[in-house]
């Protein structure tokens, strides 16, 4: 019996559980539908909405850590608790389960000290490692495959598999001071000199749907956009056509390939900037042993490649290091590629969710695990291989207000599906108070528990580990000291 069939088997309630007390799921989101009626979406949205009539509503708010299963049964296990005429008792079996993560069973309160205690997460990465079927590492081979032959569709994928920091900014949000994650981006490259003089070949690697592209394309003026190539370069090719037609329609002279970042189909030494957004975690992971470190023999060609990086750039891996452990060989890989490819003087920037000290961690998601980048890893093949870099956080270098209020992500996941319930159109996106009255209308006041955070709170989406890593390719010839604002070149002196 696979896990997901035995996490969607109804709990017995007998024995022990009868005896736990019951905590209702903090920060959930209602929807009163009718004045007798009310929505909650399970954890996994291929179970159908729970809907709750006033009985089904009364159990709800009554699940407050004080009272046990075998009161709330007695209380309320033979009542017919929703429209669909569920009981009590078929709710009570199913609430605590991580598929719903409605409520929790326990004898003490479901948060620890700290947060990576919390019994909340636990049902979360239950929840995780059920979409993949797996726990922790899931093998070297398997982000290119599921790139390559599992994603047939862009449609909803960075709404429902995987969303990223630029698709919740890519509409403008007072967040961003009223711009796009594109077109501030563009703005920072700007005044990095970046555009002065501006690069005549850029590649997006990973472009998703071609927002980036888009919003970059919207803040720069014609002039810095005339006689730019703009080349795509994706390993999933279902993404292709619409990074090419959102490129097209906003000015760039632009085309596309399907292609590894890991092995760039591109001549040495022809390209001026590459842009890379969240899209380092997809690439080859390896696990390695402390045994192969040890022996300096890898088991495997792949791990053999991957001990000579680390002997290589000199890394030094410490004295504790741990039976196994995870190492980004794809990013690094990538790294030497772009040595490669870039002109002299070329640049390139890299941005993703990552840490400085320790190990990778693997990173559940749908269908899929990702894995967090080691920066100071990457940084050091950087540097062996000849670059200069700078490296700040995201919300340094957006130069972020801090204590913008947005809408928790899930809450915003649990709000469209109550929309494409009712066929009413939400996009997942980043929104502020503000924003999501205009985005909701009359519908708003019916949603009870919307809570917000503040943008750089790690509740949000984690700001803080995306990590952004500028690098320069030495050698350039002497530029001339201009910079083009709208087609004008305004000249220093020195
Ligand atoms: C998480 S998405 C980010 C998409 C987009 N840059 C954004 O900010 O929304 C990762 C992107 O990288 C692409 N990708 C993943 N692994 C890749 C690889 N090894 N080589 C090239 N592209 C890759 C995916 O197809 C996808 O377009």
């Amino acid at each position: 019996m696979g896990q997901t069939s035995i996490l969607q088997e109804p709990l017995s309630l007998t024995g022990d559980v009868l005896a736990l007390r019951v905590w209702r799921m903090p920060d959930m989101v209602i929807y009163q539908h009718a004045s007798d009626e009310w929505w909650l979406t399970p954890l996994d949205d291929h179970l159908p909405l729970v809907r709750l009539n006033p009985m089904g509503i009364e159990l709800l708010n009554s699940l407050d850590g004080n009272v046990t299963v075998a009161w709330l049964l007695e209380k309320y296990g033979p009542w017919v608790c929703g429209p669909d005429g569920e009981t009590g008792r078929w709710h009570l079996e199913r609430w605590s389960l991580p598929r719903y993560s409605l409520c929790y069973f326990g004898s003490e309160p479901p948060t620890g000290q700290h947060r990576s205690n919390a019994k909340w997460d636990l049902l979360l990465q239950h929840i995780r490692e059920g979409w993949s079927g797996s726990q922790g590492f899931e093998g070297a081979e398997h982000l290119a495959e599921f790139h390559r032959h599992d994603i047939t569709t862009q449609e909803g994928h960075f709404d429902q598999i995987e969303t990223t920091v630029s698709h919740l900014f890519r509409e403008p949000s007072e967040a961003l001071q009223g711009l796009t994650y594109g077109r501030i981006l563009a703005k920072h490259l700007r005044r990095l000199g970046w555009w002065s003089p501006k690069p005549r070949c850029i590649v997006e690697v990973g472009g998703g749907l071609g927002y980036v592209a888009r919003e970059l394309a919207a803040e720069l003026s014609p002039a810095e956009k005339d006689g730019v190539r703009y080349l795509f370069l994706d390993i999933t090719s279902p993404f292709i056509p619409s990074q090419l037609k959102l490129a097209r329609e906003a000015g760039w002279r632009s085309s596309g390939t399907q292609g590894n970042a890991e092995w760039l189909p591109l001549r040495d030494a022809t390209v001026d900037l590459v842009i890379d957004n969240e899209n380092l975690a997809d690439m080859t992971p390896v696990q390695l042993t402390k045994q192969e470190v040890d022996a300096g023999k890898g088991a495997t060609p792949l791990h053999q490649e991957a001990l000579d990086w680390i002997r290589r750039i000199r890394l030094p891996l410490g004295q504790d290091l741990p039976d196994e452990f995870l190492f980004n060989l794809g990013p690094i890989r990538f790294v030497s590629e772009l040595w490669r490819v870039l002109k002299p003087g070329g640049r390139a920037i890299l941005i993703e969710f990552g840490i400085d000290n320790g190990w990778p961690a693997p990173v559940k998601l749908p269908g899929h695990t990702e894995y967090e980048v080691q920066y100071t890893h990457l940084r050091q093949a950087a540097r062996w291989l000849g670059f200069q870099e700078q490296y700040l956080t995201l919300p340094q270098f957006f130069a972020l207000r801090p204590d913008t209020r947005l809408l928790c992500t899930g809450a915003a996941y649990t709000i469209q599906r109550f929309c494409a319930a009712q066929g009413k159109p939400f996009a997942i996106r980043a929104y502020t108070e503000a924003e999501l009255r205009t985005a909701l209308g009359p519908m708003l006041p019916k949603l009870l528990g919307c809570h917000y955070h503040e943008v750089i709170d790690p509740a949000w989406f984690g700001l803080w580990d995306f990590k952004v890593l500028l690098l320069q390719k030495p050698g350039a010839a002497p530029r001339p000291t201009f910079q083009e604002t709208k087609g004008f070149r305004w000249y220093s002196q020195r």
